[in-house]
């Protein structure tokens, strides 16, 4: 629908969310804002006991808002189908997918080898893989409904090198990311789904490396880390009317990391 008033353009009240990932950091902050503002939403994650931690703080804070939390390994094709399954029998159709469940780590990519590319396979299979499963069971559905907006929460580092961390197996997922992003929103356009990505650059969250805190608040021009709430707000934009004529962007938020670098 093309908005004619601003008035209610940026209002996701009761819109079905599902947000991977979504019981710490970026997805929780991301499931507030969207509860906050009377969305209805879905977080998923693996360790089930931070899982009703998390459920349990935003089922307080927002009594009235209907909130869920699955158990799942977004990397498993059978928990990925089952989230998907579950919330359309608790919530009916999808309006908006935040792909968010990611994760780094490695080192040095030449010591790969010795572990036969675990750390290679693990992050490729995370940070890309699940989110192309998830988009595409989740398109199945809107397609059916009428559309729908996915959200790819990518990363900054897909665009420049963030120093001095080596990190080559994010990097590369993160920008196989984008492109799946851009790709998608084309060749889905024609039923209606919209899909972003946001490209986060360093945020407060259990990202925060005391000895690299300094370095990299150092390269960043507005000399402080983001605060998750700021994606939360860019989360909400893509989910809204608001953003309905914009599809295969990718929108950076960090704070002009990449412009200084
Ligand atoms: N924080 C930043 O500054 C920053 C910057 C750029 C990009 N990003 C991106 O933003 C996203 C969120 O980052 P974050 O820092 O908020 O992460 P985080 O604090 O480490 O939280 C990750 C979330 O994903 C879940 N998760 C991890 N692996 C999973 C799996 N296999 N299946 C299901 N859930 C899984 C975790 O729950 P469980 O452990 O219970 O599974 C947790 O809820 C990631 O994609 C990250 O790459 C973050």
């Amino acid at each position: 629908m093309t908005i004619t008033s601003l008035k209610n353009a940026f209002s996701v009240e009761g819109k079905n969310v599902i947000i991977t990932g979504g019981t710490q950091g970026l997805g929780l902050a991301m499931a507030d804002g969207y509860a906050e503002l009377g969305a209805n939403v879905a977080i998923t994650g693996r360790n089930a006991e931070k899982g009703a931690k998390a459920l349990a703080g935003l089922r307080e804070k927002y009594p009235n808002a209907k909130i869920e939390y699955y158990q799942a390994d977004q990397t498993k094709q059978e928990d990925a189908q089952a989230v998907i399954d579950a919330f359309v029998q608790d919530f009916g159709k999808i309006d908006v997918l935040i792909n968010n469940a990611g994760a780094g780590g490695g080192d040095d990519a030449i010591g790969y080898i010795k572990d036969n590319f675990e750390n290679w396979n693990r992050v490729i299979a995370l940070d890309l893989t699940a989110y192309f499963m998830m988009a595409c069971m989740a398109a199945e559905k809107m397609k059916d409904s009428g559309g729908g907006s996915i959200i790819n929460i990518t990363s900054n580092a897909a665009l420049t090198v963030n120093k001095p961390q080596k990190m080559v197996n994010y990097s590369t997922a993160k920008a196989g990311a984008n492109h799946m992003t851009e790709m998608l929103a084309w060749e889905w356009a024609e039923y209606g789904i919209r899909v972003n990505a946001i490209a986060p650059g360093y945020f407060r969250t259990d990202l925060e490396i005391p000895e690299l805190t300094d370095i990299w608040r150092s390269y960043t021009p507005t000399g402080r880390f983001g605060e998750p709430i700021e994606v939360a707000a860019l989360a909400v934009y893509l989910g809204s009317e608001a953003s309905e004529q914009m599809t295969g962007a990718i929108l950076v938020i960090d704070g002009g990391y990449i412009l200084a670098n």
